[in-house]
């Protein structure tokens, strides 16, 4: 049995990805779930939670509570990453501040996304370090932490050997919808997707060998990528700003005929649109702290007071997927899934060393990524503008440049002059004072 440690153990995520443990327990079997935050805090008040969970299912896993890294990581086999430098607090202004300027406000679209990326890369690379000193020679650590294709790009650059498998479950959520929408499990599916991670395209979607990609878009242009009452998404995804995210892929599918484009890409290729029906005083880092925090904390806290605890937390695909990732992993078993990875080739004409996202065969020592062939020169254009603007903004990360930092904002596509590109990156100085290198 594995011990598996959990970094940023006080995330709202860990009760929901802990279940998700706890009914693969025959395929994943565990000896140890640890869990690990830099706010201790917030982490105690959560732990209880989790521990009922695993209460629940198993009197035998040994579970620990930390602060300390040689604690959390010594002996382990793996470990699931899911940071959030700066807290909701700084997703708050990572949407705000290009609100302000008119620009979209995503946490991993547009400048929030670079913003948060200057944040996380370095903290990510020393959370690597710790779990090389600490933890089994052989461990894996699966990273959910976004901005992920940053994150992936930045953990490349300057841990090119480290085992690290970064995983994002937009495409594996999207895989849910178009199962519930064909009415066939998504575990049926098998599909073909090329781009980088909230940047790419499905191009086949094969049941049972049959191609239903053109089946699913007409149902998309009729109600976006969801069943018709959008009932059938899993509750991470039902609150109203998702299902308007899902819906919302309807307007771009017109230029993407033969393919079925993430949901991500309406950030980029209707920005104006984005922002006019957003209110820049209320994003979704406040819904999410009024809502899925909120709700979490109240029943930790009557959970505390009466020993019960209230169904508070969301099980679906986010945690089934990285169980799924880590199954694969653990045991050879080669699973297809669509994963984060160094192109070597993949996407013929994308730079041999850009991380794509693909799919690939998850082995005991990686991903392999499956070949997808040369894409057509609109998409191959649009992704070498957003590497581009990745690539520069990692580089200004370890090298503290300035100027990278501002090319990579100005070659945002969310971004409409260099005018806003300065002034959003400005701001963003001042606000991530505590967070960011020195620019
Ligand atoms: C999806 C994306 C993640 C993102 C999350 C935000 O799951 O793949 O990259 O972090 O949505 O969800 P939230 O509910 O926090 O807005
Ligand atoms: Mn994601």
């Amino acid at each position: 049995p594995f011990i598996l440690s959990i970094a940023g153990g006080g995330s709202t995520y860990t009760p929901g990805i802990v279940k998700s443990l706890m009914v693969r327990l025959e395929d994943f079997p565990l000896a140890e779930i640890r869990l690990y935050d830099i706010d201790e805090a917030r982490q105690r008040t959560l732990a209880p939670v989790v521990e009922k969970v695993i209460r629940d299912h198993s009197d035998t896993i040994k579970f620990i509570v930390t602060s300390d890294a040689e604690t959390a990581f010594s002996g382990a086999h793996f470990i699931f990453a899911q940071m959030r430098v700066g807290q909701y607090k700084m997703r708050e202004q990572d949407e705000k501040i290009p609100l302000r300027h008119g620009v979209v406000g995503q946490e991993t679209c547009g400048p929030g996304g670079l913003a948060y990326g200057l944040r996380t890369i370095l903290p990510m690379v020393e959370l690597i370090d710790l779990v090389e000193q600490y933890a089994d020679k052989k461990a894996w650590i699966v990273n959910y932490s976004n901005p992920a294709a940053i994150v992936a790009e930045g953990v490349r650059r300057l841990r090119p050997n480290a085992r690290v498998l970064n995983i994002c479950d937009m495409p594996v959520a999207a895989m849910r919808n178009i199962g519930a929408i064909l009415g066939v499990d998504r575990h049926k599916l098998q599909v073909d997707y090329f781009g980088l991670n909230h940047f790419g395209w499905f191009t086949r979607i094969l049941v049972d060998g049959e191609d239903r990609l053109p089946e699913v878009r007409r149902h998309v242009a009729q109600f976006g990528l969801l069943t018709e009452d959008a009932s059938k998404t899993d509750p991470q995804h039902a609150d109203p700003s998702w299902v308007k995210t899902w819906r919302n892929i309807k307007p771009i599918m017109d230029h993407f005929p033969d393919y079925l484009p993430n949901p991500y890409l309406q950030y980029y290729l209707m920005p104006n649109q984005i922002v006019e029906h957003q209110d820049p005083h209320l994003t979704r880092a406040n819904e999410v702290m009024n809502g899925r925090e909120k709700k979490l904390f109240a029943a930790a806290e009557e959970y505390q007071r009466t020993g019960i605890l209230p169904d508070a937390f969301h099980v679906g695909v986010h945690g089934a997927f990285i169980v799924d990732v880590a199954c694969s992993l653990a045991f050879d078993l080669r699973q297809r899934h669509l994963v984060i990875v160094e192109n070597k080739g993949a996407i013929a004409n994308l730079p041999y060393d850009a991380m794509v996202e693909v799919p690939a065969y998850i082995t005991a020592n990686g991903p392999e990524p499956v070949r997808m062939g040369a894409v057509p020169l609109f998409h191959q254009t649009l992704l070498m503008q957003q590497l581009a603007s990745e690539q520069l903004l990692v580089e200004a990360t370890i090298e503290g440049s300035y100027e990278k930092a501002l090319q990579a904002f100005t070659l945002n596509r969310t971004v409409p002059t260099m005018q806003h590109a300065k002034a959003i990156l400005d701001d963003m100085i001042e606000a991530n004072r505590d967070y960011w290198p020195q620019l």
